[in-house]
């Protein structure tokens, strides 16, 4: 498990008309990566194509969430979740990613604002018990 820090306390939040896409290839390493993915998470593009999409990955998100988006799209299945991601600088920011052409050599992501981040906020909920 890949364990990015520091994190901070700061939400990046996300403009409904934001959408983050990138593509991985099959083992996970980030082939594109668009705009919108580098204004949010911090990144530029030399630092995440050829990295593993783990590079963003938030310290909260419990392995079983990506145990389950691998098992979902290795069985060619479109998954869908919500996902806390850490930004460059250890804020965060949420995304509810659809992952598309599973079975193809290269898989795709597009994720759009997080619609339930509020509703989270308010049940304190992790993302955890969500996103599994
Ligand atoms: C298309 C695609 C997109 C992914 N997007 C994310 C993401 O936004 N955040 C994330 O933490 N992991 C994402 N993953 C999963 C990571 O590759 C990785 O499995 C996860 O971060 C856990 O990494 P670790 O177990 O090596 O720590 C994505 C995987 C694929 C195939």
């Amino acid at each position: 498990m890949k364990l990015n820090m520091p994190v901070t306390s700061h939400e990046v939040v996300l403009r409904d008309d934001h959408m983050i896409v990138s593509k991985t290839d099959l083992k996970g390493l980030i082939t594109y990566v668009n705009h919108d993915f580098l204004e949010i998470s911090g990144f530029t593009e030399r630092e995440l194509i050829g990295f593993n999409h783990n590079i963003v990955r938030h310290p909260e998100m419990p392995p079983a969430a990506f145990k389950d988006l691998w098992d979902t799209v290795k069985a060619g299945k479109p998954w869908t979740g919500i996902v806390k991601n850490r930004c460059k600088n250890g804020d965060f920011y949420w995304v509810e990613p659809m992952s598309r052409h599973c079975t193809k050599p290269t898989r795709s992501w597009a994720s759009s604002p997080c619609a339930t981040s509020r509703a989270k906020k308010k049940s304190k909920r992790p993302a955890a018990s969500i996103a599994t």
